[in-house]
This record gives structure tokens, sequence and C-alpha cells, in this order.
């Protein structure tokens, strides 16, 4: 078999069969095949797609280049999420504490932000003590007593999508939505949950621009899902304005703990409750209104926000900082953007949002860059709001007076303050299981 043949079939658009997926990236893996050959390879497949038999052929090969965890001595079913990645997504720091609640156990593996987006390992880092690095043996034991826990990605999990995944943000290959799909369905499977609700997020922030890329990605996740036995839904929620008010590590983790007890902005409530419904509705908790229930009861009795204490004190995080504005305060600068024109904002651009949250120092543009977790944006008007010249848009949390200026000019290109008022889309635009595509 030659790496050259595999690419010449891929570009004629000739089905692959799984020895010749396999060959590639096994050769990938072990240095045989080289960047030039993986990367035409990669553009191929962002052109002409792959057949769901050959998503499920690459997923396999990913998943085989590692090592998979084994959940089953902890009892009962266990259920995980992903998000596809957006700005303000703060949603698993909520929903997991929600799930465990309501007696359902959530064994996750989460990530470091990169670019625009944030990550869940950096904002649970952002609590002093919290500790993400654990290994197996005490992320089993916290699981089974508490219910819950996050922890970092370990270090085997699917060698072959770290290696692959650096190759496509240098090749313009990340959207391709086979790569996308195999990329996270190899580390769902391999993180060894039964049951998986993806958050695939659409709009200017996301991957997905739009709703229909968004259910055909979901389609093949959910397919791929099925195949190896798991039960996978997806959700698809608005990612073109940041989600809740809060962008940057510790002022996230705050906003979390502010819709734990009860309050917080309404759109990431909204969408942490249909997230936890959903993870629930997967692990048989009963219908979805009932599921949805259960999840709000856990929020209004405030038997969530105990659950996430008692993972984060399980996992060395220092609780007495969630009652009053610790972090936030650390910021050696607070620096307030206000209105320059009075109308309706019109937009908030979330990739931009996110690009001025990372500049002020809350994000990593480069994977070994160290970042700063009391940085970022508190907004204080979202879209749809009336505001008036001179008005408070946001605050800016920074160690630097130049990032702020240089945040400050990519606030206002992302912000649009317009004299008619906006027409706000749906945040959760469609559900997609192995049964059917509901639309919202
Ligand atoms: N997240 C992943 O883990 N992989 C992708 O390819 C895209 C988003």
């Amino acid at each position: 078999m030659r790496a050259y043949d595999i690419i010449e079939k891929k570009r004629d658009k000739i089905e692959l069969d799984k020895d010749e997926i396999n060959f590639l990236i096994k050769g990938y893996v072990s240095g045989e095949i080289p960047d030039y050959q993986m990367s035409a390879f990669l553009m191929a497949v962002y052109l002409n797609g792959m057949t769901d038999d050959e998503c499920e052929a690459l997923t396999e090969c990913m998943l085989d280049s590692g090592d998979r965890m084994d959940l089953s001595a902890i009892d009962g079913i266990k259920v995980d999420k992903h998000s596809t990645g957006g700005v303000g997504d703060k949603t698993t720091l909520i929903v997991t504490p929600i799930v465990a609640a309501c007696g359902v156990k959530v064994a996750k593996m989460s990530g470091r932000g990169l670019g625009h987006t944030g990550g869940t390992i950096d904002k649970l880092a952002s609590i002093p003590g919290m500790k993400t690095n654990l290994d197996n043996e005490k992320f089993f034991e916290i699981v089974r007593k508490v219910g819950c826990s996050v922890v970092s990605q370990s270090g085997n999990l699917v060698p072959a999508d770290k290696k692959i995944y650096a190759l496509r943000d240098v090749t313009a290959t990340v959207e391709s939505k086979p790569l996308i799909a195999s990329s996270i369905m190899s580390k769902k499977i391999a993180s060894g949950a039964d049951c998986i609700l993806l958050d695939v997020k659409v709009g200017d922030g996301a991957f997905m621009k739009t709703s229909e890329d968004a259910v055909e990605l979901s389609k093949v996740m959910v397919s791929i899902g099925s195949r190896f036995g798991r039960k996978v839904a997806a959700v698809i929620t608005d990612m073109n304005s940041p989600l809740g008010e809060a962008i940057g590590n510790a002022l996230e983790v705050r906003e979390s703990c502010e819709v734990l007890k009860g309050s917080g902005p309404q759109d990431l409530k909204e969408v942490s409750l249909v997230l936890a419904a959903n993870m629930l509705y997967l692990a048989d908790k009963g219908t979805y209104e009932t599921c949805y229930k259960l999840a709000e009861n856990a929020l209004n009795n405030g038997s969530a926000f105990e659950k996430f204490k008692e993972m984060v004190k399980a996992q060395g995080g220092d609780i007495s900082s969630f009652e009053g504005d610790h972090y936030v305060s650390e910021a050696k600068i607070k620096y307030d953007v206000v209105a320059w024109d009075s109308g309706y904002i019109h937009s908030m651009g979330a990739e931009s949002l996110g690009k001025a949250s990372m500049i002020l120092g809350a994000g990593r543009e480069k994977k070994e860059d160290s970042i700063d977790y009391s940085a970022g944006i508190l907004l204080h008007k979202k879209i749809g709001e009336k505001v008036s010249t001179g008005d408070v848009l946001a605050t800016f949390y920074s160690s630097d007076e130049y990032k702020c200026h240089e945040a400050e000019k990519i606030f206002k290109e992302a912000v649009c303050i317009s004299e008619n008022i906006p027409k706000i889309g749906k945040l959760i635009k469609a559900r997609v299981t192995s049964e059917e595509i509901e639309k919202f």
C-alpha cells in the first residue's frame, strides 16, 4: 500500500476502505508518512468529504492509536457532554453538578482553551488549589463519592488526534465535518461514557456558521456514536454572541456560581437547563419534560450548587472563594468601555469578543502561552438592549492598560449599535438524535 495511491483515490472521490485509512493514520502517527502527504490527504477530505463508513473507520483508527478509559468500575450510567467550542461557554461548570445532583454520574475529561475559545480546565484552574490532573484512581473515587468530577484529558487518549489536529490547524482543514466529527467522537468514545450529549455551537463564534451545517455535523457525530454502541444526542445552540455576560476564566466561574445559586444571566441558565435535561434524558431519567423539571429543581433547591462545591473541594479547590469577588478584584486594571452612540445593540461578534478577551490576558494564542485567570470582559449590555451614548457597555479586567486599548479597538469593531430594534434569533436551534431531527 502507498500513501500516494490513497491520496489519489480521495482526490478522485473514490471511497476508501478501512485498511487504507488505517495504513494512513498508523503511518502518520509512527512518523513513516510525512506531514506533506497527510496535509494533501486532509485537504482532499476537506474538499470531497467522507462517507459514513469512512468516517467510522477513521474514528476507529484514531481510537486505536491510544488508550481507552474503562469506567465500568463506577456503578451506574455515566454521562458525558461536549461543546464544539464557544465564547463565554461555561455550561460544563453548571450542567455537571446539576446532572450529578439529579443522581446521574458525570466523569468528564475536558480541554484547555486555545485561540478565541475558552477551555473548562482553565476556568477550573482559576480556583485556588483546584487540581484537574488527577490520576484515574482519584478521579474514579471522586465520581463514586460526589457523583461528578472534571479532569484534564490524560496523556495517551487518542494521540493521533493531537498530531492530526496540529496539522489541520496550519493547513486550513479544521472546518471539515468528517474531520471534526472523527476528532471529537474518537475522544468522547475513548473517554468511556455510556451516553454523550453534544452541544454543537452555530454562528459567528463557532466552526459551523449555519444551522444546516451544524445539523449535518450533528448527524455524522450521532451516527458515529451509535455505531460504537453509545447513546448520543446533539443540541444545536447559538454562538453569534457570547453566552452569558462573563468572558474569562475567574469571571466565568463567578457567573456559573451565580446561575447555580439561582440568579445569573437568563440565556446561560436556559442553555444549561436544556443541556442538563438532555443528559438526564439520555440516562433514562424520564420524559424530556420530567428531566427538565428535575434539572430546574436542582438549581432552585440549591442541590446543584452544593454538588459543585463538593466537587471543587474533593479536587482540592478553595470553596470560600465563591462567596466574594476575590479573583475579580485581583485584576490590576478595570477599564470601562462606553457606548459611542445611542440606539440598540444590534450585534456582538462572539469571535471578536473572544479575541479581545484573549488580548486582555484571558486566553492563549499559542499552546505554550500562560494566562491571567483574572483577565476578561464583563458585558453590561447584550444584543437587543437600548443604550445611550456614554453608557458603560462592558468592563475589561487586565493587568496592562495597553492591552485594554488594543482590546477596545476589537470590541468596537465587533459591537454594532443601530437605531433599529434587532431580530433576536433562537438560543436553541435544533436537536438531533438517532431517531429524529427537531428544529425549533
Ligand atoms: N474540537 C475538537 O476536539 N476537534 C475538532 O476537530 C474541532 C473541535
